[in-house]
Protein backbone atom coordinates (compact mmCIF):
# COMPACT_ATOMS: atom_id res chain seq x y z
CA UNK A 1 0.00 0.00 0.00
CA UNK A 2 1.25 3.65 -0.96
CA UNK A 3 1.17 6.40 1.46
CA UNK A 4 -0.25 9.37 0.28
CA UNK A 5 2.53 11.68 0.33
CA UNK A 6 -0.10 14.56 1.52
CA UNK A 7 -1.98 12.80 4.15
CA UNK A 8 0.51 10.33 5.39
CA UNK A 9 -2.78 8.40 4.97
CA UNK A 10 -2.27 4.49 4.14
CA UNK A 11 -5.30 3.53 3.31
CA UNK A 12 -8.07 4.53 0.94
CA UNK A 13 -9.92 8.29 2.54
CA UNK A 14 -13.21 5.80 2.07
CA UNK A 15 -14.01 2.49 1.95
CA UNK A 16 -17.86 1.87 0.79
CA UNK A 17 -17.58 -2.21 1.13
CA UNK A 18 -17.28 -1.65 4.31
CA UNK A 19 -21.50 -1.72 4.44
CA UNK A 20 -21.48 -4.28 1.65
CA UNK A 21 -19.58 -6.74 3.61
CA UNK A 22 -22.10 -8.76 5.27
CA UNK A 23 -25.64 -9.19 5.07
CA UNK A 24 -26.91 -7.70 8.25
CA UNK A 25 -25.28 -4.28 7.49
CA UNK A 26 -26.39 -4.82 3.41
CA UNK A 27 -30.06 -4.76 4.42
CA UNK A 28 -29.40 -1.90 7.51
CA UNK A 29 -28.46 0.38 4.37
CA UNK A 30 -30.30 -0.84 2.09
CA UNK A 31 -32.16 2.06 0.15
CA UNK A 32 -34.92 0.18 -1.82
CA UNK A 33 -37.18 -2.77 -0.35
CA UNK A 34 -39.86 -5.21 -2.61
CA UNK A 35 -42.91 -5.92 -0.94
CA UNK A 36 -46.01 -8.26 -1.05
CA UNK A 37 -47.70 -4.57 -0.96
CA UNK A 38 -46.12 -3.53 -4.46
CA UNK A 39 -47.69 -6.34 -6.53
CA UNK A 40 -50.83 -6.73 -8.53
CA UNK A 41 -51.28 -10.05 -10.20
CA UNK A 42 -52.76 -9.47 -13.87
CA UNK A 43 -54.95 -12.68 -14.69
CA UNK A 44 -56.61 -13.52 -17.98
CA UNK A 45 -60.67 -14.33 -17.91
CA UNK A 46 -62.28 -17.06 -19.72
CA UNK A 47 -65.69 -18.23 -20.43
CA UNK A 48 -66.68 -21.56 -19.12
CA UNK A 49 -66.63 -23.29 -15.51
CA UNK A 50 -63.23 -25.23 -13.91
CA UNK A 51 -61.37 -24.81 -16.81
CA UNK A 52 -57.67 -23.39 -17.67
CA UNK A 53 -55.61 -22.46 -20.86
CA UNK A 54 -52.38 -22.03 -20.68
CA UNK A 55 -50.83 -19.22 -22.66
CA UNK A 56 -48.01 -20.83 -24.81
CA UNK A 57 -45.95 -17.72 -25.20
CA UNK A 58 -46.03 -16.84 -21.45
CA UNK A 59 -45.27 -20.09 -19.68
CA UNK A 60 -46.92 -20.38 -16.09
CA UNK A 61 -49.55 -17.84 -16.53
CA UNK A 62 -53.39 -19.74 -17.60
CA UNK A 63 -56.21 -18.10 -18.55
CA UNK A 64 -58.91 -18.67 -16.03
CA UNK A 65 -62.65 -19.44 -16.16
CA UNK A 66 -64.04 -17.18 -13.48
CA UNK A 67 -64.73 -19.56 -10.64
CA UNK A 68 -61.10 -20.55 -10.92
CA UNK A 69 -60.10 -16.58 -10.89
CA UNK A 70 -62.35 -16.07 -7.80
CA UNK A 71 -60.37 -18.96 -6.47
CA UNK A 72 -57.38 -17.41 -7.32
CA UNK A 73 -58.23 -14.23 -5.78
CA UNK A 74 -58.61 -15.95 -2.51
CA UNK A 75 -55.05 -17.58 -3.20
CA UNK A 76 -53.61 -14.03 -3.64
CA UNK A 77 -54.96 -12.44 -0.90
CA UNK A 78 -53.84 -15.09 1.27
CA UNK A 79 -50.60 -14.34 0.05
CA UNK A 80 -50.79 -10.88 1.03
CA UNK A 81 -51.37 -9.22 -2.49
CA UNK A 82 -53.55 -6.53 -2.62
CA UNK A 83 -54.73 -5.84 -5.81
CA UNK A 84 -55.57 -8.05 -9.14
CA UNK A 85 -56.09 -6.72 -12.57
CA UNK A 86 -58.64 -8.49 -15.22
CA UNK A 87 -58.09 -9.14 -18.96
CA UNK A 88 -61.03 -10.54 -20.47
CA UNK A 89 -60.77 -13.16 -23.48
CA UNK A 90 -63.65 -12.13 -25.42
CA UNK A 91 -65.02 -14.73 -27.41
CA UNK A 92 -64.94 -13.56 -31.27
CA UNK A 93 -68.22 -13.98 -31.71
CA UNK A 94 -69.19 -11.42 -29.12
CA UNK A 95 -66.86 -8.78 -31.06
CA UNK A 96 -68.23 -6.20 -32.99
CA UNK A 97 -67.59 -2.71 -35.11
CA UNK A 98 -68.65 -0.86 -31.75
CA UNK A 99 -67.09 -3.03 -29.15
CA UNK A 100 -70.62 -3.25 -27.44
CA UNK A 101 -69.57 -5.93 -25.44
CA UNK A 102 -67.19 -4.14 -23.91
CA UNK A 103 -70.29 -2.37 -21.33
CA UNK A 104 -72.49 -5.49 -21.21
CA UNK A 105 -72.85 -5.74 -17.49
CA UNK A 106 -73.12 -9.63 -18.07
CA UNK A 107 -69.64 -9.46 -19.84
CA UNK A 108 -66.43 -11.44 -18.67
CA UNK A 109 -65.32 -8.55 -16.50
CA UNK A 110 -67.88 -7.58 -14.86
CA UNK A 111 -69.15 -11.26 -13.72
CA UNK A 112 -65.61 -11.64 -12.85
CA UNK A 113 -65.83 -8.34 -10.56
CA UNK A 114 -68.64 -9.51 -8.97
CA UNK A 115 -67.30 -12.87 -8.56
CA UNK A 116 -64.24 -11.76 -6.97
CA UNK A 117 -65.61 -9.10 -4.67
CA UNK A 118 -68.37 -11.42 -3.52
CA UNK A 119 -65.78 -13.86 -2.57
CA UNK A 120 -63.18 -11.89 -0.97
CA UNK A 121 -64.28 -8.71 -0.81
CA UNK A 122 -60.71 -7.07 0.36
CA UNK A 123 -59.36 -7.76 -2.98
CA UNK A 124 -58.95 -4.29 -4.81
CA UNK A 125 -60.02 -5.77 -8.34
CA UNK A 126 -58.74 -3.42 -11.22
CA UNK A 127 -60.49 -3.43 -14.65
CA UNK A 128 -58.75 -2.62 -17.97
CA UNK A 129 -60.43 0.56 -20.12
CA UNK A 130 -59.95 -0.15 -23.70
CA UNK A 131 -61.63 -2.02 -26.64
CA UNK A 132 -59.57 -3.84 -27.60
CA UNK A 133 -60.75 -7.12 -26.47
CA UNK A 134 -63.99 -6.49 -27.73
CA UNK A 135 -63.53 -4.88 -31.55
CA UNK A 136 -63.01 -7.20 -34.45
CA UNK A 137 -59.74 -5.02 -35.48
CA UNK A 138 -57.86 -5.66 -32.58
CA UNK A 139 -57.76 -1.88 -32.13
CA UNK A 140 -58.29 -0.04 -28.81
CA UNK A 141 -60.65 2.58 -30.20
CA UNK A 142 -63.81 2.60 -32.81
CA UNK A 143 -62.37 3.18 -36.49
CA UNK A 144 -64.27 6.05 -38.27
CA UNK A 145 -64.85 5.31 -42.54
CA UNK A 146 -60.75 6.14 -43.60
CA UNK A 147 -59.99 3.02 -40.62
CA UNK A 148 -58.45 5.66 -38.27
CA UNK A 149 -59.06 5.16 -34.56
CA UNK A 150 -61.05 8.44 -34.29
CA UNK A 151 -60.95 10.13 -30.52
CA UNK A 152 -64.00 11.16 -29.57
CA UNK A 153 -66.43 8.89 -30.43
CA UNK A 154 -64.21 6.12 -28.68
CA UNK A 155 -64.66 8.50 -25.34
CA UNK A 156 -68.09 7.33 -25.48
CA UNK A 157 -67.53 4.35 -25.58
CA UNK A 158 -64.95 3.81 -22.85
CA UNK A 159 -66.88 5.70 -20.58
CA UNK A 160 -70.13 3.18 -20.99
CA UNK A 161 -68.03 0.31 -20.34
CA UNK A 162 -65.75 1.95 -17.33
CA UNK A 163 -69.72 2.95 -15.97
CA UNK A 164 -70.23 -0.41 -15.96
CA UNK A 165 -67.00 -2.00 -14.49
CA UNK A 166 -67.89 0.18 -11.61
CA UNK A 167 -71.52 -0.58 -11.50
CA UNK A 168 -70.00 -4.15 -11.05
CA UNK A 169 -67.82 -2.92 -8.21
CA UNK A 170 -64.52 -2.57 -9.32
CA UNK A 171 -62.51 -0.67 -7.32
CA UNK A 172 -60.07 0.71 -9.54
CA UNK A 173 -60.46 1.75 -13.54
CA UNK A 174 -57.93 1.98 -15.78
CA UNK A 175 -57.81 3.32 -19.15
CA UNK A 176 -55.13 1.80 -21.10
CA UNK A 177 -56.77 2.82 -24.56
CA UNK A 178 -54.38 6.54 -24.44
CA UNK A 179 -57.10 8.50 -26.31
CA UNK A 180 -57.01 12.00 -25.54
CA UNK A 181 -59.17 13.58 -22.84
CA UNK A 182 -60.47 9.89 -21.57
CA UNK A 183 -59.50 10.25 -17.99
CA UNK A 184 -61.45 13.55 -17.80
CA UNK A 185 -64.40 12.24 -19.76
CA UNK A 186 -64.41 8.73 -17.54
CA UNK A 187 -64.04 10.78 -14.24
CA UNK A 188 -66.93 13.24 -14.75
CA UNK A 189 -68.94 10.23 -15.63
CA UNK A 190 -67.97 8.37 -12.50
CA UNK A 191 -69.02 11.61 -10.54
CA UNK A 192 -72.09 12.14 -11.80
CA UNK A 193 -73.16 8.59 -11.38
CA UNK A 194 -72.28 8.33 -8.08
CA UNK A 195 -68.91 6.39 -8.42
CA UNK A 196 -67.13 9.11 -7.08
CA UNK A 197 -64.89 6.43 -4.84
CA UNK A 198 -63.78 4.98 -7.67
CA UNK A 199 -60.02 4.95 -8.25
CA UNK A 200 -58.51 6.20 -12.06
CA UNK A 201 -55.64 4.09 -12.82
CA UNK A 202 -54.60 6.09 -15.66
CA UNK A 203 -51.92 4.20 -18.48
CA UNK A 204 -50.74 7.85 -18.66
CA UNK A 205 -47.86 6.87 -20.61
CA UNK A 206 -48.03 3.67 -22.51
CA UNK A 207 -45.94 3.20 -25.24
CA UNK A 208 -46.29 1.98 -28.85
CA UNK A 209 -44.36 -1.31 -27.80
CA UNK A 210 -43.39 -4.58 -29.50
CA UNK A 211 -43.21 -6.30 -26.04
CA UNK A 212 -47.14 -6.94 -25.78
CA UNK A 213 -46.94 -9.36 -28.48
CA UNK A 214 -47.29 -12.39 -25.60
CA UNK A 215 -50.34 -10.20 -24.28
CA UNK A 216 -52.39 -10.30 -27.59
CA UNK A 217 -51.60 -13.71 -28.02
CA UNK A 218 -53.60 -14.51 -24.46
CA UNK A 219 -56.31 -11.91 -24.93
CA UNK A 220 -56.46 -13.25 -28.23
CA UNK A 221 -56.85 -9.94 -30.08
CA UNK A 222 -53.06 -9.98 -32.32
CA UNK A 223 -54.68 -12.30 -35.10
CA UNK A 224 -57.40 -9.45 -35.53
CA UNK A 225 -55.05 -6.78 -34.61
CA UNK A 226 -53.21 -8.40 -37.89
CA UNK A 227 -50.47 -6.22 -39.25
CA UNK A 228 -51.95 -3.45 -37.62
CA UNK A 229 -50.18 -1.62 -35.11
CA UNK A 230 -51.09 1.33 -32.48
CA UNK A 231 -48.85 3.68 -33.27
CA UNK A 232 -51.13 6.57 -33.96
CA UNK A 233 -51.89 6.56 -30.16
CA UNK A 234 -49.59 5.01 -27.96
CA UNK A 235 -46.07 6.66 -27.38
CA UNK A 236 -43.42 6.76 -29.17
CA UNK A 237 -40.59 4.56 -28.24
CA UNK A 238 -37.89 7.35 -28.52
CA UNK A 239 -40.02 10.29 -26.81
CA UNK A 240 -39.46 10.88 -22.85
CA UNK A 241 -40.56 14.47 -22.19
CA UNK A 242 -43.81 13.56 -24.09
CA UNK A 243 -44.67 11.44 -21.06
CA UNK A 244 -44.22 14.46 -18.51
CA UNK A 245 -46.97 16.12 -20.65
CA UNK A 246 -49.32 12.86 -20.96
CA UNK A 247 -48.86 12.40 -17.37
CA UNK A 248 -49.59 15.95 -16.43
CA UNK A 249 -52.66 15.97 -18.30
CA UNK A 250 -53.90 12.94 -16.71
CA UNK A 251 -53.27 14.11 -13.33
CA UNK A 252 -55.50 17.56 -14.49
CA UNK A 253 -58.03 15.36 -15.77
CA UNK A 254 -58.94 13.36 -12.17
CA UNK A 255 -56.21 10.23 -12.38
CA UNK A 256 -55.20 9.37 -8.52
CA UNK A 257 -52.75 7.20 -10.05
CA UNK A 258 -50.71 7.01 -13.08
CA UNK A 259 -48.83 4.28 -15.06
CA UNK A 260 -46.00 3.66 -16.92
CA UNK A 261 -46.18 0.80 -19.63
CA UNK A 262 -43.72 -1.42 -20.09
CA UNK A 263 -41.32 -1.68 -17.71
CA UNK A 264 -37.82 -2.15 -17.86
CA UNK A 265 -36.77 -0.39 -21.29
CA UNK A 266 -38.75 2.92 -19.53
CA UNK A 267 -37.29 2.66 -15.64
CA UNK A 268 -36.07 6.28 -16.93
CA UNK A 269 -39.46 7.43 -17.94
CA UNK A 270 -40.53 6.03 -14.24
CA UNK A 271 -37.88 8.04 -12.40
CA UNK A 272 -38.92 11.44 -14.45
CA UNK A 273 -42.42 10.88 -13.77
CA UNK A 274 -41.46 10.18 -10.01
CA UNK A 275 -39.36 13.29 -9.54
CA UNK A 276 -41.60 15.63 -11.70
CA UNK A 277 -44.86 14.93 -10.09
CA UNK A 278 -44.38 12.72 -6.65
CA UNK A 279 -47.78 11.36 -7.19
CA UNK A 280 -48.85 7.17 -7.05
CA UNK A 281 -46.69 5.95 -9.89
CA UNK A 282 -47.18 2.26 -11.21
CA UNK A 283 -44.85 0.63 -13.59
CA UNK A 284 -46.49 -2.57 -15.84
CA UNK A 285 -43.57 -5.45 -16.13
CA UNK A 286 -45.51 -6.06 -19.99
CA UNK A 287 -46.22 -9.63 -21.28
CA UNK A 288 -43.13 -9.59 -23.55
CA UNK A 289 -40.56 -8.88 -20.50
CA UNK A 290 -42.02 -11.76 -18.80
CA UNK A 291 -41.92 -14.14 -21.81
CA UNK A 292 -38.29 -12.88 -22.76
CA UNK A 293 -37.16 -13.87 -18.92
CA UNK A 294 -38.89 -17.17 -18.30
CA UNK A 295 -37.36 -18.16 -22.26
CA UNK A 296 -34.00 -17.50 -20.63
CA UNK A 297 -34.78 -19.30 -17.03
CA UNK A 298 -35.71 -22.28 -19.52
CA UNK A 299 -32.56 -22.44 -21.16
CA UNK A 300 -30.72 -22.32 -17.92
CA UNK A 301 -29.24 -19.10 -19.27
CA UNK A 302 -30.56 -16.94 -16.04
CA UNK A 303 -31.42 -17.86 -12.79
CA UNK A 304 -34.95 -17.18 -12.13
CA UNK A 305 -35.21 -15.94 -8.40
CA UNK A 306 -32.95 -14.07 -8.64
CA UNK A 307 -33.58 -12.27 -12.05
CA UNK A 308 -37.15 -11.72 -11.34
CA UNK A 309 -36.18 -10.01 -7.80
CA UNK A 310 -33.31 -8.23 -9.38
CA UNK A 311 -36.16 -6.71 -11.84
CA UNK A 312 -38.99 -6.19 -9.85
CA UNK A 313 -36.43 -3.91 -7.48
CA UNK A 314 -35.18 -2.44 -10.42
CA UNK A 315 -38.76 -0.83 -10.79
CA UNK A 316 -38.80 0.36 -7.10
CA UNK A 317 -35.50 1.70 -7.37
CA UNK A 318 -36.57 3.81 -10.47
CA UNK A 319 -39.05 5.19 -8.30
CA UNK A 320 -42.38 2.83 -9.03
CA UNK A 321 -44.98 2.35 -6.16
CA UNK A 322 -46.54 -0.58 -7.50
CA UNK A 323 -45.84 -2.92 -9.89
CA UNK A 324 -47.86 -5.00 -12.33
CA UNK A 325 -46.36 -8.60 -12.81
CA UNK A 326 -47.49 -11.80 -13.75
CA UNK A 327 -44.70 -13.00 -11.22
CA UNK A 328 -46.30 -11.62 -8.64
CA UNK A 329 -48.15 -15.12 -7.01
CA UNK A 330 -44.92 -16.01 -7.32
CA UNK A 331 -42.62 -13.37 -6.40
CA UNK A 332 -45.32 -13.15 -3.08
CA UNK A 333 -44.51 -16.47 -2.38
CA UNK A 334 -40.28 -16.11 -2.47
CA UNK A 335 -41.04 -12.88 -0.31
CA UNK A 336 -42.48 -15.12 2.70
CA UNK A 337 -40.31 -17.54 2.70
CA UNK A 338 -37.13 -15.06 2.82
C1 LIG B 1 -55.00 -3.31 -23.97
C2 LIG B 1 -53.81 -3.67 -23.21
C3 LIG B 1 -52.60 -4.18 -23.71
C4 LIG B 1 -51.83 -4.51 -22.60
C5 LIG B 1 -52.56 -4.16 -21.46
N1 LIG B 1 -53.78 -3.63 -21.86
C6 LIG B 1 -52.14 -4.50 -25.07
C7 LIG B 1 -52.06 -3.47 -26.09
O1 LIG B 1 -52.10 -2.28 -25.84
O2 LIG B 1 -51.95 -3.89 -27.25
C8 LIG B 1 -50.48 -5.15 -22.66
C9 LIG B 1 -50.03 -5.85 -21.43
C10 LIG B 1 -48.90 -6.78 -21.60
O3 LIG B 1 -48.25 -6.87 -22.66
O4 LIG B 1 -48.62 -7.48 -20.62
N2 LIG B 1 -55.18 -2.00 -24.30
Amino acid sequence: MKHDPVTGLGYPATRPRRLRRDEATRRLVRENQLSVDDLIQPVFVIEGTDRTEAVPSMPGVERMSIDRVAAEAETLAGLGIPAMTLFPVTPDEAKSDDAAEAWNPQGLAQRAVRAIKSRVPEMAVITDVALDPFTRHGQDGLLDEAGYVANDITLEALVRQARSHAEAGADIVAPSDMMDGRVAAIRAALEADGYSETRILAYAAKYASAFYGPFRDAVGSAGNLGSGDKRTYQMDPGNGAEALREVGMDLAEGADMVMIKPGMPYLDVIRRVREHFDVPTFAYQVSGEYAMLNAAFEQGWLERRACVMEALLGFKRAGADAILTYFAREVAGWLADR
